[in-house]
């Protein structure tokens, strides 16, 4: 089989491959994180080594994700002229979510920009972030008082972040296309979570390139929050798989968008990154199951906002 797919990730005009890789896997323990596990120096260089010697080239990390970007920084710095690197911003890390929340508290004044994005530079052993994205959603206010877009529009002026995105999430995102500012927008989707299946072609219409977490709905159900597995049984999906297995479905469902650009699945298992490459290089799902998908997840009430 061939290479990975590549697309170009909106105004960026950066040619990413359709698969990326999310590092979020490879955080460790001890972290708040219900799925954080104890993750050695050598199996995040076999899930890092599988994802790039597999051709996908882009990497996404952030400070929130325990030792995600030091495992980053010291297993493939030296390949670094063969991916993009992207991380984020805002990030206190590795706060836990207050009580009641399941969100990580984040910090967007001007200087925790900074100091954060120079942190993790040195965490990553990088002169750059190709991408910086700011992570956990603030409001437009929260952005406009703190003059958050300005410090990372100085950082990228001083070359240490070449493009800006936004982690972005209802009800905010309209806000945050709207604002024009932002190159990339990350965001949930899959055939399980279609909330922003709508919301993704207004981003990118509007111009920005669209990267998807949650493309493989998470890996399966007990998460913190997010995509309705009971509607994978009421719909049937199974009926559908012909031959694939459930990770391969999702993720070509996923693929199956028009103004997707990358999908990062996360994972620390290697033959995972390479059963996942595979299923990337199958391409979207054939439009027939493309449209049955949709309409059993339409008739199970999984539907875009
Ligand atoms: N911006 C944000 O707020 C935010 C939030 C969450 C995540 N992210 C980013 O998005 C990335 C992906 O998001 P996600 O982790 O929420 O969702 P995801 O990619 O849909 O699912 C990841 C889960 O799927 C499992 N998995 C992956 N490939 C598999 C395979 N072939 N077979 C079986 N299980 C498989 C992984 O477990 P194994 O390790 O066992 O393979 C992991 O538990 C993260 O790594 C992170 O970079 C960003």
């Amino acid at each position: 089989m061939g290479d990975l797919a590549q697309r170009i990730l909106g105004r960026t005009r950066l040619s990413v491959t359709v698969l990326g890789y999310g590092a979020m896997e490879l955080r460790g323990a001890p972290h708040w994180h219900p799925k954080a596990k104890e993750m050695t120096l050598s199996q995040a260089q076999a899930a890092l080594d599988a994802a790039l010697d597999s051709g996908i080239n882009f990497v996404d990390t952030a400070p929130d994700y325990g030792q995600s970007e030091d495992y980053v920084g010291r297993c493939i710095a030296g390949r670094r002229s063969g991916f993009f690197l992207t991380s984020k911003c805002g990030c206190l890390r590795d706060a836990a979510p207050p009580p009641g929340s399941v969100r990580p508290p984040h910090d967007f004044t001007r200087a925790h920009i900074r100091q954060g994005v120079e942190d993790s530079l040195r965490r990553l052993n990088t002169d750059f972030l190709d991408l910086v994205q700011f992570h956990g959603t603030p409001t437009k206010q929260q952005l406009e008082e703190n003059d958050s877009v300005e410090e990372a529009l100085a950082l990228q002026r001083e070359g240490k972040v070449r493009y800006i995105g936004m982690s972005s999430t209802l009800p905010h995102i309209r806000d945050h296309i709207a604002m024009g500012v932002f190159d990339t927008f990350q965001i949930p989707y899959s055939a399980l979570e279609r909330d922003y299946e709508d919301i993704i072609t207004e981003a990118a219409e509007a111009g920005a390139g669209i990267i998807i977490r949650g493309g493989m709905a998470r890996g399966g159900p007990g998460g913190l929050s997010g995509p309705n597995w009971d509607a994978w049984e009421s719909a049937k999906l199974d009926e559908l798989l012909d031959g694939m297995d459930r990770m391969e479905f999702l993720l070509r469902f996923t693929l199956g968008h028009p103004h997707v650009h990358t999908v990062i699945a996360g994972t620390a298992d290697p033959d995972h990154v390479r059963a996942n490459v595979q299923a990337a290089m199958h391409g979207p799902l054939p439009a027939d199951v493309y449209q049955e998908t949709k309409r059993r997840m339409d008739a199970a009430g999984v539907v875009p906002a």
